[in-house]
């Protein structure tokens, strides 16, 4: 029985980076070789882990983190903010040689970002069959990137499918191409248009059919489910042989940072609370366009009721 079916509150697990963010806002990123002045730098709790674990919480689900920080000032203070969220980091674990996660993050003016990440304990993670399993055996969903190693990625995917929980990937940031292996055991995958290019070489930016290539691509691969992510133009979604095409909402840009976060998040708590999966990827674009309009990483993910009164999506139609 998972948590769904007992209290009516859905169940996640996030496996995944913690970073502390230094944001840096500045008129435009320096070219090669340039050096520029910026306005301001302020340090943020961020990571993709984190983010998404904070998403999945603010919708109204209950959250286990998994994941490594360094024993320091900076991991302490990431630990302490999930924790005012309410996530369970038990199973957050501190490693004496490893600093914690940091993120370089320059805004733009245009709201757009360029990231830089040094992954420090994230990448000494490693999955622990023996704590993870019985969390995972009560959980709906198992969310996870890629700031982590891709062998602890795979080991904790091939735990979620012997223990009924369904696995939900996020390939952020790409590094090379994934295990074959790992494909059939993700249940979801969702991923922007950089993402998508390095993982299948399809630009789906050139127009639908290229993206619904690239959506078809993946599930030859194994994956019934796909949802490509296409900034401020919405998403391209399937459902096995379902495909949709998702508008966004015109909205004021300030800061992209975390929005592909906010929409796991969101599409996440959906998908564990069965969910039509169209509804999903809609309630994904709503939280995404608030995420949007706020400075930051997390300090800009939406809860649940600020999702719900926001700007209607328009509507999506089938492909
Ligand atoms: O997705 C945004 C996140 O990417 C930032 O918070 C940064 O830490 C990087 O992991």
């Amino acid at each position: 029985m998972t948590a769904t079916d007992g209290v009516g509150q859905p169940t996640v697990v996030c496996l995944g980076s913690l970073n502390m963010d230094m944001r840096v806002d500045l008129s435009q990123a320096p070219l090669s070789g340039e050096t520029v002045m910026a306005n301001s730098m302020h340090y943020l709790p961020g990571g993709k882990g984190a983010n998404q674990a904070l998403g999945c919480v603010r919708q109204g689900a209950r959250v286990y983190m998994v994941g490594n920080v360094g024993a320091d000032a900076h991991g302490a203070s990431l630990v302490r903010g999930l924790q005012a969220d309410g996530i369970d980091t038990n199973h957050v674990l501190t490693d004496p040689h490893s600093p914690t996660g940091v993120a370089m993050v320059l805004v733009e003016q245009t709201g757009q970002n360029r990231i830089v990440v040094v992954g420090g304990a994230n990448q000494t993670l490693r999955v622990h069959a023996a704590a993870l399993e019985p969390v995972l055996r009560t959980a709906d969903v198992l969310v996870m990137q890629l700031e982590t190693p891709v062998s602890e990625v795979l080991a904790a995917a091939r735990l979620a499918q012997v223990n009924g929980c369904k696995v939900v990937l996020n390939p952020s940031p790409v590094q090379g191409a994934l295990p074959t292996a790992l494909w059939p055991l993700v249940d979801t995958l969702v991923l922007n248009e950089t993402e998508a290019f390095a993982l299948c070489g399809t630009d789906v930016s050139v127009n639908r059919n290229a993206a619904i290539q690239a959506v078809r691509h993946f599930q030859l691969l194994g994956v019934p489910r796909v949802v490509i992510t296409l900034g401020g133009a919405g998403a391209v979604a399937a459902d096995g042989e379902v495909l949709t095409y998702h508008p966004a909402p015109q909205v004021q840009v300030v800061d992209t940072t975390a929005a592909g976060d906010t929409f796991l998040g969101a599409l996440v708590v959906g998908l564990a609370r069965k969910f039509l999966f169209t509804q999903c990827v809609r309630q994904g674009i709503a939280a995404a366009s608030l995420c949007v309009q706020t400075a930051g990483a997390q300090a800009s993910i939406p809860t649940l009721a600020q999702t719900m009164e926001s700007a209607p999506v328009p509507d999506w139609e089938t492909l």
